[in-house]
């Protein structure tokens, strides 16, 4: 981490804790939410609970995501829901271009690239998501796949923006990136921010993700390119996620 940006510790709780455990979830982590006042804390619910996770946080410090929209505001778009109805429930993040929007419901550079745009304009701030796949990884395309998926949104961003690098590889899989394989791409991603427009990458927050946990959690924070996480499994339990926090309490 480096002091010049604030940490920023994310859930995404896929799709978990879609009823009452999720709104308990939420109202666990508020007493976490004090203990670690120099880490931004962020939770993204499933769309069912999103207004209640918001209204059992109110009054902390975490901030609500959504995992995905729709970029329109309204219409004849039956199943979706729009970044608009994103903020009247509470949120103000969310999530764009997780792997699992691109692998299993046809997500492309494209149409990552329009919700950054529709998710900037309505007002809600993206983590926006990168990462290569395993065979990607071993042909030595990594950091050739990840620029030309940032380069995609590059243009769009806002000097407060946040990019979550998550290797396919290591999502729910239990094989993380070493901290250098993390701090290797990290740089990249930032170098490639610095070079599109001067201070973006000094901006930027890039969080690391894919099986973070609470015991590899604070050597990946470590890494002086690594501003936070991006949490799956490990955000579904209060005590966990509180734990990663923690980390990046301890580290900020
Ligand atoms: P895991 O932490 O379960 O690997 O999930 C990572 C992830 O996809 C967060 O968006």
């Amino acid at each position: 981490m480096n002091n010049a940006r604030n940490p920023l510790i994310a859930g995404n709780w896929q799709m978990y804790k879609g009823g009452l455990q999720g709104v308990e979830l939420a109202g666990a982590l508020v007493g976490i939410a004090r203990e670690v006042p120099n880490v931004d804390l962020v939770i993204a619910p499933p769309f069912t609970v999103l207004a209640a996770c918001a209204h059992e946080v109110e009054g902390s410090s975490i901030a609500i995501a959504a995992q995905n929209f729709y970029p329109k505001n309204e219409g004849a778009f039956t199943g979706e829901v729009s970044a608009p109805m994103l903020k009247d429930s509470g949120c103000t993040w969310v999530i764009v271009g997780h792997s699992e929007r691109r692998q299993y419901f046809g997500e492309t550079d494209a149409t990552v690239a329009e919700r950054v745009q529709a998710a900037i304009a309505a007002g809600l701030e993206p983590i926006v998501c990168v990462g290569e796949t395993l065979a990607e990884r071993e042909s030595g395309q990594t950091l050739a796949v990840v620029n030309r998926q940032v380069s995609a949104f590059i243009n769009l961003l806002t000097h407060h923006a946040v990019i979550a690098y998550e290797p396919v590889w290591a999502i729910g899989t239990g094989k993380t990136a070493g901290p250098n394989e993390a701090e290797e791409v990290h740089a990249a991603i930032r170098a490639q921010l610095d070079k599109h427009r001067s201070g973006l990458g000094t901006t930027t927050r890039i969080l690391y993700g894919g099986s973070v946990k609470a015991d590899n959690a604070a050597a990946l924070l470590a890494c002086p390119n690594v501003d936070g996480a991006l949490v799956g499994g490990a955000s579904l339990d209060a005590n966990t996620f509180g734990a990663i926090a923690r980390a990046a309490q301890t580290l900020a």
